[in-house]
């Protein structure tokens, strides 16, 4: 019978022949192979009887071999493991040349790694960060699935720019280098593929709201592409975004329903990917011990998700918060780079991080916004100054969550829209939302590799997703 590593070390069937495939970790002493084939963190290890084996085969059994093992699971006689395979047949399935093979048992730079990124899932490290990556996806269509919320999918080509931000990757059928023109010697979007500029999506939010209209409670989870050039830890060109959005739901029904979402994730993860953490709270904790003393985290991995879990979110009003970073230290000394002095200065990532690391300790959702720093589809609270808006920021990663309380009324959101210089034309639809029962409504979007970050302590962004984009990268 074939079994996985996580069946072979998790459940009781010593002495029955077994069957196992994976790839060779190390082999020691002509005699240990550790095994792995990703169905866990940990290897099995394999015991060869190398004084009956034939040597040409021993010097195939090489670190990246993928190999199919028959033998007998026995009781381990060594430290280290409660089980391993007495291996009575090895077979080869496919070769890797030691010399040349680049993932090595040994600490590789996750700059390395990432040039080898079609490789370094047979890490230990990537191969638990994939695992709670899809661990975490799986959690997220649970939460929603129980919650009464459809799963839709909204288009990745779109015609309008749902952010505002103007940051989108074009998609054409055009010729580049020999476009139609116009009259006016502009480029005739007229004759491209689908007879005007399309782009790909930003958000689903704007056909989401659609569907929430009738179906009351939906979410969309999916890529989402933005082509601003910033080369962050924090920014992909192509990340997953997950988005709810709920009819008759207001901004605190919103924040509620982002911060019982994300709890239940997390906790979920902390029950299921239990080995995978503690593999990643000890890779993290080694990593902390490098860096100075006043930079170290207080917390450990696991600690952290699980005082997410047990801890109320802060949630503060932006004007609170520019009072506080007024009056903070590192504003006062001019350490921050960007100096808050007045009302309705956007905020940036070090007063957004200072907020939530230094400040409250602890996750902070930020709500009404200056309207004017926000997008033209929030909600316009009656001082006419500030919008139903609210981020979630995180310690480490800064924000996870951006969503709002949509405008509902026709003749405001028409207003936001010309002031903006929006066409009414190209969101003709979106419009209508207005027009034929409207309602309060609300979502929210949360960028998934950055949970993916907080879950696993990494520290890059483009160490959490399998092939990055960023700029001057598209590999693999
Ligand atoms: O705050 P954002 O831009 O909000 C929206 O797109 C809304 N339409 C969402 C909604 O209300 N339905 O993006 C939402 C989240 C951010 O908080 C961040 O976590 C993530 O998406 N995000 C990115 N993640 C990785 N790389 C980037 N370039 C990101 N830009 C945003
Ligand atoms: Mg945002």
């Amino acid at each position: 019978m074939t079994y996985s590593v996580s069946q072979l070390l998790t459940q009781d069937i010593t002495l029955q022949p077994v069957e196992i495939k994976g790839w060779v970790r190390t082999f020691r002493a002509n005699r240990f192979i550790a095994l792995n084939d990703g169905s866990t963190i940990h290897n099995i290890q394999c015991v060869v009887d190398f004084e009956n084996t034939d040597e040409a085969l021993l010097k195939r059994i090489t670190t990246g071999a993928a190999v199919h093992i028959k033998g007998e699971l026995v009781e381990s006689q060594g430290k280290g493991q409660k089980v391993e395979i007495q291996v009575n047949k090895i077979e080869i399935l496919g070769d890797a040349d030691a010399d040349d093979y680049p993932i090595q048992p040994k600490k590789h730079s996750f700059e390395f790694l990432r040039e080898n990124a079609h490789l370094r899932t047979r890490t230990n490290t990537f191969s638990a960060v994939m695992r709670l990556r899809s661990s975490l996806s799986f959690a997220i269509h649970k939460y929603f699935n129980e919650n009464g919320f459809y799963y839709m999918h909204t288009p990745i080509i779109t015609g309008s720019d749902a952010e505002g931000a103007g940051e989108m990757f074009r998609v054409s059928t055009l010729d580049a280098k020999n476009p139609p023109l116009t009259d006016q010697g502009e480029v005739n979007y007229k004759e491209d593929f689908f007879g005007k500029e399309t782009n790909l999506t930003v958000s689903g939010q704007l056909e989401a709201e659609t569907f929430a209209m009738a179906l009351g409670k939906v979410y969309t989870f999916g890529p989402t592409f933005r082509a601003e050039n910033s080369n962050t830890s924090r920014h992909l060109a192509e990340f997953w975004m997950i988005e709810p959005e709920v009819a008759f739901m207001d901004l605190d029904g919103n924040m509620d329903l982002a911060e019982d979402f994300m709890k239940f994730v997390l906790s979920y993860v902390l029950k299921h990917n239990q080995d995978d953490l503690e593999f990643l709270d000890k890779r993290l904790q080694d990593e902390e011990k490098t860096k100075p003393q006043a930079e170290r985290s207080e917390m450990n991995l696991i600690e952290k998700i699980k005082f997410v879990v047990d801890n109320n979110f802060k949630r503060v009003s932006y004007t609170e918060a520019i009072d506080i970073l007024r009056n903070s230290k590192p504003n006062k000394k001019k350490k921050f780079n960007y100096i808050i002095e007045e009302w309705g200065a956007d905020l940036q990532s070090e007063h957004e991080r200072f907020l939530v690391e230094k400040h409250f300790k602890c996750p902070v959702i930020l709500f009404d916004y200056p309207a004017n720093i926000k997008a033209f589809y929030m909600r316009l609270n009656e001082d006419g100054k500030t919008v139903r808006a609210m981020d979630i920021l995180f310690p480490g990663i800064g924000e996870m969550v951006g969503g709002s309380q949509r405008e509902e009324r026709l003749e405001v959101l028409k207003e936001k829209m010309n002031a903006l210089g929006i066409p009414e034309e190209e969101l003709w639809w979106y419009l209508d939302l207005r027009k034929y029962g409207t309602a309060v409504h609300s979502g929210f979007g949360l960028g998934f590799e950055r949970l993916v970050m907080f879950a696993t302590g990494m520290s890059n962004i483009r160490d959490v997703i399998p092939y990055p984009r960023t700029p001057q990268n598209a590999e693999f």
